[in-house]
């Protein structure tokens, strides 16, 4: 799978959306599914995998630890991937390909459970927090296994291979529920999982798991329990709809006055907090033929947000919802719960004349009429596409630097604008 890389993008202001854009596969859940590969001897097959950075870098460790893979392009939006497991002949997943992404902690749990040992660099430092995996290693410790942090690398080992156990998250984590779902899934006897994430990318994963012949039961509700089984098989699966590009394309729509068809996927079941939110701020929504239409009222009202784990409100919208009420008539107050540093966008915005200030994980944003084109820099993959949204409402055309971050997790962003009579150019 080739990406293009960019590193600028310049989006021209004042412009109003007004299309359909058809929703790629979530990359949150393709990303553990790409992992589940690892399960089975028998492969996997893969389909709506969006076309994105991240997706290839979670090919190229896959690749690394010896799995064989075609990709063929569906649609500019969808590839499938179908994945040869049988010869894999190594175990480490090295720092090189770790420290690009940390959803590469997620070969923990198969490789673990399967080989009953593995070698998994830590990842290190994130512009968004320290993301520790901690919760992820106690949930293979209670399964049995014994981990030991040396030169960097968890070096984790089971070599009686895992027991089923209880295990309770004490914080809520998403890949973490992913990584010790998947471990669990082999494991002998039974594991229930508490306090678990609820998230549509952890259902998926379970539902791909069942189909693949796991027995797990629970999933998407907050206890998960996994009846292990001696081995999986091959499947075919089709990934969710992203929930977050949906959504981020719905703030598109707010932020510009327009109106926007999302198609490809059940979006009120998927975004039930975002749609509350997005409604009291103005947002209207009506179901149409495979999507939700989604159309500006022609106002924005300030908002009191907190993100949380799903039902909740998606941490994963956040900036882009920032970005939304800089333009609101009032002042909006959003708490980030989950993240400790998530208001990197924050700086950017207020040097396109925005008026926000922070106080730890609380950022006040106080509504005004306008504002205007500046250079900016993305920072991480969300904070990128607030600005994007910004620079779409602000009087003037704004650059934006280090756009490669966009790529890693949204497929296609000039073309889907384009498909909404909007222009943006990339500059490489
Ligand atoms: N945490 C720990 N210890 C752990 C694991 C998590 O303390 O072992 C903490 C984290 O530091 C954080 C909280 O628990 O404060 C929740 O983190 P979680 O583990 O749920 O995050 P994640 O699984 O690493 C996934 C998404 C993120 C998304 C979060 C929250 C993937 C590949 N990534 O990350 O997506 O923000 O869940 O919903 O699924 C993004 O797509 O832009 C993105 C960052």
């Amino acid at each position: 799978m080739k990406i293009c890389m960019i590193e600028k993008i310049k989006v021209y202001g004042r412009q109003k959306v007004n299309g359909k854009v058809r929703i790629s596969g979530a990359k949150n859940a393709a990303l553990p599914l790409l992992a589940a590969a690892l399960l089975s001897s028998d492969g996997l097959h893969l389909k709506n995998v969006p076309p994105l950075t991240d997706i290839t870098t979670m090919l190229a460790l896959l690749e690394n630890l010896g799995i064989t893979y075609q990709v063929s392009k569906d649609s500019p939006y969808a590839h499938s991937v179908k994945l040869k497991t049988d010869a894999l002949e190594n175990f480490t997943a090295p720092y090189e390909i770790v420290k690009k992404m940390r959803a590469s902690v997620l070969v923990l749990g198969p490789l673990l459970s399967r080989f009953g040992h593995c070698r998994v660099s830590l990842p290190g430092g994130c512009a968004i927090g320290v993301r520790p995996i901690d919760l992820h290693l106690k949930g293979m410790e209670a399964l049995g296994a014994t981990t030991e942090l040396r030169d960097g690398y968890v070096h984790a080992s089971a070599p009686n291979g895992l027991r089923g156990a209880e295990f309770t998250f004490p914080i809520v984590t998403v890949t973490g529920t992913e990584n010790v779902m998947m471990a669990a899934a082999l494991a002998d006897g039974t594991t229930v999982l508490k306090n678990a994430a609820q998230e549509p990318e952890v259902v998926d994963l379970a539902n791909c798991l069942n189909k693949m012949g796991a027995d797990i039961s629970g999933h998407g509700t907050d206890i998960i329990t996994i009846q292990g089984v001696t081995s999986l098989h091959s499947s075919e699966h089709t990934v969710v709809p992203d929930r977050i590009e949906a959504g981020t394309y719905a703030i598109a729509a707010g932020i510009t006055g327009g109106r926007v068809d999302l198609l490809g996927g059940d979006f009120g079941k998927l975004l039930p907090a975002f749609l509350d939110k997005m409604e009291l701020a103005g947002l209207v929504f009506s179901p149409i033929d495979d999507g939700l239409r989604v159309e500006s009222s022609g106002k924005i009202l300030p908002l009191d947000v907190d993100t949380e784990p799903f039902p909740g409100y998606p941490t994963d919208l956040q900036a882009q919802c920032m970005a939304m009420l800089c333009f609101a008539d009032g002042d909006s107050h959003i708490r980030e719960n989950i993240w400790e540093n998530r208001f990197m966008h924050v700086a950017e915005l207020m040097r396109m004349g925005a008026d926000i200030s922070v106080s730890g994980t609380q950022a006040y944003v106080k509504g005004v009429k306008r504002l205007a084109a500046a250079p900016v820099m993305a920072t991480d993959l969300r904070a990128s596409f607030s600005l994007v949204l910004a620079a779409l409402a602000a009087d003037g055309d704004t650059l934006i630097d280090r756009a490669y971050h966009l790529d890693r997790g949204y497929c296609c962003v000039r073309e889907k604008f384009a498909d909404c009579g909007v222009e943006m150019e990339r500059i490489k």
